[in-house]
């Protein structure tokens, strides 16, 4: 399988890259810089928010990890702007399947979270304002296209080994949930974009 990792120099993206060359497949990283992948990947310069760039990216490719999100330097509104240039390339492509990266403080229609999490989703609302609104953004461009897509929502994130201990659960957690390795989530995306499951669903990752 080939695969186009976006927002490869991330914390997760870096991890995703690492899992996609590990699991046997072909990949092309794809940051904003064009920064130097591992051994076996092919480093491209692609700024989501050039479309150009997105559809020379994509060409080819079987599945996508968009792996971008706001960052110091980004601009709040990278995931909005961005997301609609993925689906337009992706839509008259090869890409067959879509998985993102957003965050367990989202919160999406049909969500069940008690007041528990509501009250950690507020708190993370307030302390990454401009993080959750352009998730929320993302997440509407990707569920109004005909793209086969998933995303997958972590809670507290934390650089360390991946343990392979992961599973996606619609339950949310809550301020308790033990924080999630970049490269568990990382391994669940590959796994969604390869095997697929949860399509046009927005599940938590959690550890487990
Ligand atoms: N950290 C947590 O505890 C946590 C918890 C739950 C969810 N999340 C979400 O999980 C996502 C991934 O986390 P992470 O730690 O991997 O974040 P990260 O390291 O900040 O990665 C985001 C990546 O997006 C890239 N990007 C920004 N604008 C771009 C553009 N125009 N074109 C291409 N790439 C662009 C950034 O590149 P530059 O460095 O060049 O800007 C960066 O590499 C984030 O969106 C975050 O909101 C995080």
């Amino acid at each position: 399988v080939e695969l186009l990792v976006l927002g490869a120099a991330g914390g997760v993206g870096t991890q995703a890259v690492v899992a996609a060359l590990a699991a046997g497949h072909r990949v092309r990283a794809g940051s904003r810089a064009g920064s130097a992948a591992p051994d076996g990947a092919v480093p491209l310069a692609v700024d989501v928010r050039d479309l150009g760039a997105v559809a020379r990216a994509v060409d080819g490719v079987d599945a996508v990890l968009w792996c971008v999100g706001v960052t110091r330097g980004s601009g709040p509104d990278v995931g909005r702007v961005g997301m609609p240039h993925l689906v337009a390339a992706a839509s008259s492509s090869t890409v067959s399947r879509v998985v993102t990266v957003s965050g367990a403080g989202v919160t999406l229609p049909g969500d069940a979270k008690g007041p528990g999490v509501r009250a950690v989703s507020a708190l993370t609302r307030r302390l990454a304002h401009d993080l959750v609104a352009d998730k929320e953004g993302e997440h509407a461009v990707l569920a109004a296209s005909s793209l086969s897509w998933t995303e997958v929502r972590p809670p507290r994130l934390r650089e360390a080994p991946g343990t392979g201990r992961w599973r996606l659960t619609e339950a949310a957690p809550g301020l308790t949930a033990r924080p999630l390795a970049k490269a568990d989530v990382a391994a669940a995306m590959v796994s969604l974009a390869v095997d697929g499951g949860w399509e046009g669903r927005s599940p938590f990752v959690v550890a487990g």
